[in-house]
């Protein structure tokens, strides 16, 4: 088993461990009894979750003589509103759920944003621990503490800085974790290459065939590989400020083709999109050499990933979107461009015709 410490800051109780392994329940749930928490865990998972995995997860957490109790909600991301969160707040206290209790997110990145709100606010907030089940909230959703829900004007809109206490990923539940839904979390493992880290990048080139069968030594190391370079920047930016924006790499033109799709187009391939946008804007503006771009395309369509803008989905849309998108600071849209394959850097000042250029290029 592979642990990996995210240190926050001096106090000790803050900073957590995240840790990561195949078929590893039984380890976790030693651990979760060993850490001694709580005088009593609740799960909350989704329903899809909860019929796959809920009865393994109570009872190798019963076995090592915790008390354990599950609760679950409709499984989407129409699920992560502020009705949803209450309702589950509800059935906490009805469970007798007190600040002697703590919660375990059992889920993807729906499930662990949500867990993690009601825990910060919860009784004046209560303990939380990560167990994700999807590649998404494995390198990404489940560390660093960002917890949230949608409203109806945006995505995230609602939401807190808790950490959990703990991250435990076992890399067995992707065993059932559908295709699309994988690739939403590889767009995100390419991401961390791009931004971070030329080494994942040839890895991921590499090993890709395997990495897509879904080969445990292979996901072992790029899940891990990822989770340190989340940690890294989540020390050095908890608070999203600065340096933390950069994981928002290719999202500020992926989130406007994702939602211009009305959701038809998945999360990770508009984000690739975005990826490719990005690097074409920096080319654009000078800073991205040529070679550096036709690397990057290359990979994401040897991944997989989604590489055109679909002709269904206008530009005028795309720019209205991204203008309006949370992320922005008054009439800045802020970019992450590249000066070369792991050196990222936030712009403002992207003008609207490179943009559109840009997007008129990547059109199918
Ligand atoms: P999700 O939680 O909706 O999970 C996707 C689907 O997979 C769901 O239908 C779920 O039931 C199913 N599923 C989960 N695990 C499974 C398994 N092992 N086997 C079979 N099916 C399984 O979505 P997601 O992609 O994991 O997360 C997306 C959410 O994460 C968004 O709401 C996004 O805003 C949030 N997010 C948060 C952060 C953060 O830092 N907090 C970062 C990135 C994304
Ligand atoms: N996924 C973006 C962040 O955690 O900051």
């Amino acid at each position: 088993m592979n642990k990996i410490k995210v240190n926050l800051d001096k106090r000790s109780s803050h900073s957590y461990e995240i840790y990561i392994g195949y078929d590893i329940l039984d380890r976790i749930a030693l651990l979760i009894a060993k850490s001694a928490l709580a005088a009593n865990y609740i799960i909350i998972a989704d329903t899809t979750v909860s019929s796959l995995y809920g009865e393994t997860v109570l009872s190798a957490l019963r076995e090592t003589g915790l008390t354990v109790d599950m609760i679950d909600f409709p499984p989407g991301e129409a699920s992560k509103t502020i009705d949803t969160a209450l309702s589950l707040i509800e059935q906490l206290v009805d469970r007798g759920v007190d600040r002697s209790s703590c919660l375990i997110a059992l889920g993807g990145g729906v499930t662990g944003d949500m867990v993690g709100f009601i825990a910060s606010i919860y009784m004046r907030s209560i303990p939380y621990i990560q167990m994700p089940t999807t590649l998404l909230a494995q390198v990404d959703s489940s560390i660093g503490g960002k917890t949230g829900i949608d409203i109806f004007k945006g995505k995230n809109l609602v939401g807190t800085f808790c950490q959990p206490k703990a991250v435990y990923i076992d890399l067995k539940f992707l065993d059932t974790l559908p295709d699309v839904e994988f690739t939403n979390g590889l767009a995100e493992i390419v991401k961390y290459g791009i931004i971070d880290d030329p080494d994942l990048l040839a890895t991921i080139e590499s090993e890709i065939s395997n990495i897509r069968k879904r080969n445990i030594d292979n996901l072992g190391v790029i899940v891990a590989q990822s989770c340190k370079i989340k940690k890294s920047i989540v020390e050095i930016d908890e608070r999203d400020m600065g340096v933390r924006r950069i994981l928002n790499f290719g999202h500020t033109i992926g989130h406007a083709i994702e939602s211009a799709s009305g959701y038809t187009i998945s999360h990770g391939n508009a984000v690739s999109i975005g990826m490719m946008a990005s690097a074409r804007i920096s080319e654009k503006m000078k800073y991205l050499s040529m070679e550096d771009r036709e690397h990057m395309e290359n990979l994401i369509q040897k991944v997989g990933l989604l590489n055109y803008i679909p002709s269904s989905i206008q530009t005028d849309d795309i720019m209205s979107r991204m203008k309006h998108d949370k992320k922005k600071e008054g009439h800045t849209v802020h970019f992450v461009l590249l000066k070369k394959i792991g050196v990222p850097f936030i712009n403002g000042s992207v003008a609207d015709n490179i943009i559109e250029d840009t997007i008129g290029e990547l059109r199918q």
